[in-house]
This record gives C-alpha cells, structure tokens and sequence, in this order.
C-alpha cells in the first residue's frame, strides 16, 4: 500500500498506533500533534499542530502538500473527552463544551477543508474521522463529548454524500472504550475496570491496535463501497 496519510492526534493512543500500522502497510505517514516532541517520536515526518487553529491547520496542510504533492488519506482523529466538569449538560461548564467541540468537531472540519482541494484535484481521497461508540449512544455524564461525538459522525457523513462525485470518501470509526492515556485514569481503577468490562459482551477494552487495524483496512482501499459508514469497533458495547 503506498500513498500519503495525515494522522491528526498522533502521539496519543490509538493515533501512535495508527502511525505505526499505516507506516508498516507502505505508507508515508505525517504525524500530527499538540506534543511536537512525542508526534516526532513517533514518524519522521511530523509537525505541531493544534487542529482547532485555522491559521496553523492551513499552513500545516499546505507545507505537506508542498513537499509530498498530495494526501491521499487523512485520519481525523485528534480528541479530548473535557475535564471532570464536563458532566451533564446544565452542570458544563460553556468554556468545557467550546473546548470539546473545538478539537473533536471544529478540528475535523479545519483539517477536512484543508485537504479536500487537493484530494478533488487529484479526483481521489479518503477521510477517516474516529468518532466514538457515543456517537451512537449517549455515554451518561458526558454531555459535551458525546455531543461532539454525534457531530463528529455526521460531519464524516456530510463529507461523504458531498464529495463522493469527486472520487473521495469518507467515513468514520466509532470505537467502544480503548485502553490509551484517554482512558487510563478509569481502567487504572480495578473497580471501575471490572464494572466497564462487565457491560462489554467480549468482556475488555479494546488495545489501540485494534482500532488501528479499521483504519488500515479502510486506507488501504478495501471496504471500497463504504462511503459515509459508521463502522463500529466495541466488542458488542452497543449491541446490549
Ligand atoms: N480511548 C477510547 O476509549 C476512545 C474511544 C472512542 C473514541 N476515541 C477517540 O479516539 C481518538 C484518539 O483517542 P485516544 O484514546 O488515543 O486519546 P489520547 O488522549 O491517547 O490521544 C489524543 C491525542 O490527541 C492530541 N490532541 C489533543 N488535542 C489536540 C489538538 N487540539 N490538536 C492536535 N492534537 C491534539 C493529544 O496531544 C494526544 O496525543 C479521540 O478522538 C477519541 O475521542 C477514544
């Protein structure tokens, strides 16, 4: 598999994971990431970004495409859940939810608009946005997240029914709970583990990796009629 993928998040969880599989597929792989030093560490090629700077999310793009000539996959996947704060929706703090919002919904945006000309130019493209299991159901407490979440999947399906003329598709993974730095204040409690795994019906998390290898299978062509897909990856999480 060759090409370029950009994956946004890079140095956390499932986006190092990421990097990891689209790099051992044959890919160039530029790692995107607040951390500068860990998004290095983990691709040669890589840059600081904050996806939720319009400013910093064009030129970035730009210089990519400057030096590679094109970007045949992006990976939208640079998240946060908000503070402890962020609970229900009368108890979020407006500046918590603004956050949210800005890097899981502002960001895809910023990054999908950036890379989009090109990918019409080159009549060709993918768009991986990781969205959530909450974006299919409303994880309790977790207003802000959840709402992004839910965002995040109809922005992948916008993008899909807008730009699937121009050869380009779009599509979205919803992963039930991962073991990342993301989550590993709860899994590192045995309790709340034991009580999270209960409600999975394979009975664990999910390793990064296994999220990684969704996002490998659709850049790497296969699945080619999923277009707009929200492609659930939770050990049977939402099924119960
Ligand atoms: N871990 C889970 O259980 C889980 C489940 C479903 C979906 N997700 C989603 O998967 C994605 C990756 O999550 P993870 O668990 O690997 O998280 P993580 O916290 O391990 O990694 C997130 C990465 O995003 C980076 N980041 C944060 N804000 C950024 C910004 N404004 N610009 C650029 N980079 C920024 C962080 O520096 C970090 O490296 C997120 O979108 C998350 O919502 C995670």
């Amino acid at each position: 598999m060759s090409g370029v993928a950009v994956v946004t998040g890079a140095a956390g969880g499932i986006g190092s994971a990421t990097v990891r599989q689209l790099t051992a597929d044959g890919m160039t792989v530029v790692a995107l990431d607040l951390d500068a030093d860990a998004a290095s560490a983990v691709s040669p090629q890589s840059y600081a970004l904050d996806v939720s700077n319009a400013d910093a999310v064009d030129d970035v793009m730009g210089r990519i495409l400057a030096q590679f000539g094109r970007i045949d996959v992006l990976v939208n996947n640079a998240g946060i859940t908000g503070s402890q704060e962020a609970t229900t929706a009368h108890a979020t703090p407006v500046d918590e939810f603004d956050k949210v919002m800005a890097v899981n919904v502002r960001g895809p945006f910023l990054c999908s608009r950036a890379v989009l000309p090109s990918m019409m130019e080159a009549g060709s493209g993918h768009i991986i946005t990781i969205a959530s299991a909450a974006a299919i159901v409303a994880f309790p407490a977790r207003f802000a997240y959840t709402t992004s979440k839910g965002a995040a999947l109809q922005l992948a399906r916008s993008i899909a029914v807008d730009y699937a003329r121009y050869g380009i598709r779009s599509n979205a993974i919803c992963p039930g709970m991962v073991e990342t730095p993301m989550t590993q204040w709860r899994l590192d409690q045995p309790e709340l583990r034991a009580r999270m795994e209960a409600q999975i019906p394979m009975g664990r998390v999910a390793n990064p990796d296994e999220i990684a290898d969704a996002v490998s299978v659709l850049a790497s062509g296969r699945l080619g009629y999923a277009n707009g897909s929200a492609i659930v990856i939770d050990g049977g999480w939402t099924s119960l």
